[in-house]
């Protein structure tokens, strides 16, 4: 029997994740890499999240939980949110606990999109926007953020994109590959495009307590009249170490979340017990923890970007996430050959910028959520690798 025929034109549609081939390139090699390729902080969850983990377990705690989450965590996340952006969201109805910022994202984009509604996506960005549009029949509508401009989003470049089939535009800064942040007075330029559109925003804000000076976080949601637009996703993943627990979530209307719980009751039914235990004492008693792992990754993000420049490779400095996104280009590769090559010639999995949309070509992302001595030793390796081959 050909089993490819029974494959969905969606799912066949979907490419595989980039950033997952080079982590498995890199898995084969085994032990001899050093990986700079994954988005996961190299931090153990703090000890304190853990242990309410382990004492959930130690209870009992092994059963479903409802629906939208445990409501003393939906609690927690909008005591969070009120007290870090002045936001007000209810606890009832207008948050869902969900399985990672990554299904809150999916939700999201299945309950407000028909078959060919437009998606405004910036890229270079995080690898499943694209994919969540294209499963929901949406059209995803790209634009290309460029390094002279800091990798934001510009109003003009958002104005050309928008027609009368936009429906939603998927923001994400921190961004992930490049570090880029869009400050306040940048976001009211993109809000003052769209104000009077009916236009939704979905802001996914991931690696919202991970900036560095100058920089601080805004949210969308903050500026006038957008809370009732925009679809917040948050997690716990980037901020609190806690890629495996699988736990995030999402906030916004009570219509948009009413329909987006629908979909969250079949497709997930509940998030992990486990983690939604964790999580409420992540945000009522570890903020403490996260401050020392963000100066740790600021060191390195300091140390990543001057070995770049230094090296030739002409770095925008990231001010927020765990990720540098040189540029290549002086090598005469392709992101792809770069990556491959440097693979195995010099056994370091960086991954090529195309990965995070075609505008990524010439660029390269590094992870700096890796120990101090690997990155040193990853620059060293890239410095020989980049002197082996600049054209003479
Ligand atoms: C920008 C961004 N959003 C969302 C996610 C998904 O995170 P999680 O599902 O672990 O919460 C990631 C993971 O790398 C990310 O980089």
């Amino acid at each position: 029997m050909n089993l490819e025929s029974f494959l969905s034109e969606r799912a066949k549609a979907i490419p595989p994740s980039a950033i997952r081939r080079f982590f498995d390139m890199a898995n084969e090699l085994k032990g001899q890499v050093i990986s700079l390729s994954i988005g996961e902080p190299d931090f153990v969850t703090p000890w304190g999240i853990r242990e309410a983990g382990i004492f959930s377990l130690e209870q009992g705690n092994t059963h479903y939980s409802p629906n939208q989450g445990f409501i003393e965590l939906r609690e927690a996340i909008t005591v969070y949110l009120k007290k870090r952006f002045k936001l007000s969201y209810q606890p009832k109805s207008e948050v869902i606990v969900t399985v990672g910022g990554s299904e809150a994202i999916d939700i999201a984009v299945r309950a407000v999109l028909n078959p060919g509604d437009e998606v405004i996506i910036p890229e270079p960005c995080f690898v499943a926007y694209k994919s969540c549009v294209l499963m929901s029949g949406g059209v995803p509508v790209t634009i290309a953020t460029r390094a002279e401009d800091n990798f934001v989003l510009l109003p003009e470049q958002l104005k050309a994109a928008i027609t009368p089939k936009t429906k939603l535009i998927m923001l994400g800064y921190p961004n992930n590959p490049t570090g880029a942040v869009m400050s306040r007075e940048q976001l009211q330029a993109v809000v003052d495009v769209i104000k009077d559109l009916p236009i939704l925003v979905m802001s996914d804000e991931l690696y919202g307590e991970l900036t560095y000076e100058p920089a601080d976080h805004c949210s969308i949601a903050e500026l006038d009249g957008m809370i009732d637009r925009t679809i917040l996703i948050g997690g716990f993943s980037k901020a609190f170490a806690m890629t495996g627990w699988r736990i995030g979530y999402v906030c916004g209307p009570d219509t948009l979340l009413a329909a987006m719980n629908k979909i969250h009751q079949y497709i997930i039914m509940s998030s992990p017990t486990t983690a939604q235990e964790a999580a409420i004492e992540a945000l009522r008693h570890s903020h403490d923890h996260v401050e020392p792992m963000r100066q740790e990754y600021n060191r390195r993000r300091r140390f990543v970007v001057h070995a770049c420049n230094e090296m030739g490779l002409a770095c925008f400095e990231p001010l927020g996430a765990f990720y540098a996104f040189p540029n290549i280009s002086i090598t005469g590769l392709s992101s792809n050959e770069f990556c491959e090559r440097f693979l195995q010639e010099e056994k370091v999995a960086i991954v090529p910028g195309t990965a995070f949309g075609e505008c990524g070509e010439g660029f390269v992302r590094i992870s700096y959520a890796s120990s101090m001595d690997n990155i040193r030793e990853a620059m060293v390796r890239l410095k020989r690798f980049v002197e082996r081959n600049r054209p003479k």
